[in-house]
């Protein structure tokens, strides 16, 4: 059976780092505010001459050499992002052009933070349904500081830019029979929640002006890209319940357990939230490991029972579960970079050695619209 496998992964975040206290003296705010509520320490900032398309450029590159692969060979280009470099074209076919991809169809994914999920999807539909034999560049882009609002401490502390890539090849299934790749994808949508984090730009909403009075606001308008408006508790107690059904639905459907994934890759919004996902899927909180045993402190609360968990620390060889230290964060460093965390994440875990051959990995994801998804992938 053929099926599409991850071949390579590349991240790139612009140099310029913006701490908390840095935030601090620009609106009213501190570390300990910001680091308790969201576990942000510092993101990167996009500088005059970078951008959704260069930083995805870059980040699409370091995913190719580290396939072996040219850019001419590359079949399609999927760019997720919230902040195109423009309305149009898409910001896809500029980071084709830089990058030289000539063979390539190009397009972009608007699905907010879950777009990096949908893309990793549509791919996976490309070469497995058209059975696509080049390889297929993931991107996920964003510059959210150009639709932060930087006079908003509820929402400019919360975001950051970078960019990651994958590049995806159709590949026969293992000769053991093990199936690999992209296992499976699951989006979903609710546009009820629309107004709970949108970007408040009414470019071409119905209820706005006509085109004609629209052009003459926005040519007057101070910043006429609008800015981030977000009801913060709905996002926080959706992210969290809808993560965790999509996350629970993916196990389920390839007939997996909590205990059968080696990372778990959870959208890098908040580290209350994914600490939350975390323990509604039961993961294990290992505190301390001592002569080779692991101390079990949080014992799961959905898929085992505490007992069960207990007797287990009494058997440290046959102890499985996934802990901790298996959900990758990076969010401390980078802040939350819309559909750039999942990928980023997996390139920055690739290359510090954490990700190898053969792992399985459970990716979660929720955005604005609200968006959710998940994909299992097996490297
Ligand atoms: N520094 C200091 N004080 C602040 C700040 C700040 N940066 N921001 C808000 N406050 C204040 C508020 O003004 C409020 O003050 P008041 O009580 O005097 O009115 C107080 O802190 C509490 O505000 P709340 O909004 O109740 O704070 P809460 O504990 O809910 O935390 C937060 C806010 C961190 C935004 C939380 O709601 C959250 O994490 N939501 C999820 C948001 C998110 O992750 N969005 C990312 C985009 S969506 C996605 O990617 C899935």
């Amino acid at each position: 059976m053929f099926t599409s496998r991850i071949i390579g992964c590349g991240h790139c975040f612009p140099k310029k780092i913006v701490t908390n206290d840095d935030l601090a003296k620009i609106v009213d705010t501190n570390d300990e505010w910001i680091f308790s509520r969201t576990g942000i320490k510092e993101r990167r900032i996009a500088g005059a001459n970078e951008s959704t398309a260069s930083l995805g450029a870059e980040a699409a590159m370091m995913a190719l050499r580290a396939a072996g692969e040219r850019p001419e060979d590359v079949e399609a280009i999927i760019l997720a992002t919230t902040t195109p470099d423009h309305p149009m074209p898409a910001t896809a076919t500029k980071i084709q052009a830089m990058i030289g991809a000539s063979r390539a169809f190009a397009f972009d994914v608007q699905a907010v933070c879950s777009g990096f999920i949908y893309a990793l999807s549509i791919a996976d539909g490309l070469i497995r349904g058209l059975g696509k034999r080049g390889s297929v560049l993931v991107i996920g882009a964003e510059v959210m500081s150009r639709v932060v609002d930087w006079k908003d401490r509820s929402t400019c502390v919360l975001f950051g830019d970078g960019a990651g890539a994958v590049l995806l090849k159709g590949s026969e299934e293992r000769a053991d029979g093990g199936r690999c790749g992209i296992l499976s994808t699951h989006l979903f949508s609710d546009g009820t929640f629309y107004d709970s984090l949108f970007v408040d730009r009414e470019s071409s909403a119905p209820e706005g002006r006509g085109a004609i009075e629209s052009a003459d606001r926005e040519s007057s308008a101070p910043n006429n890209h609008g800015t981030i408006k977000m009801n913060g508790r709905t996002v926080f107690t959706i992210a969290i319940e809808k993560m965790t059904e999509v996350a629970a639905l993916a196990l389920a459907e390839n007939s997996l357990s909590i205990n059968d994934i080696d990372w778990l890759v959870v959208h890098q919004a908040n580290k209350r939230i994914i600490d939350v996902v975390v323990e509604r899927l039961g993961i294990y909180q290992v505190t301390e490991r001592i002569d080779g045993r692991r101390h079990v402190a949080q014992a799961p609360s959905c898929t085992q029972r505490t007992a069960q968990a207990e007797q287990r620390i009494d058997e440290p060889a046959n102890f499985r579960g996934l802990d901790t230290e298996k959900v990758i964060v990076t969010l401390e460093s980078f802040a939350n970079t819309g559909a750039a965390t999942i990928p980023t994440t997996l390139s920055i875990a690739h290359n510090d050695g954490r990700l190898k051959a053969g792992d399985l990995i459970l990716m979660v994801a929720m955005g604005g619209g609200f968006t959710w998804g998940a994909a299992v992938v097996r490297l």
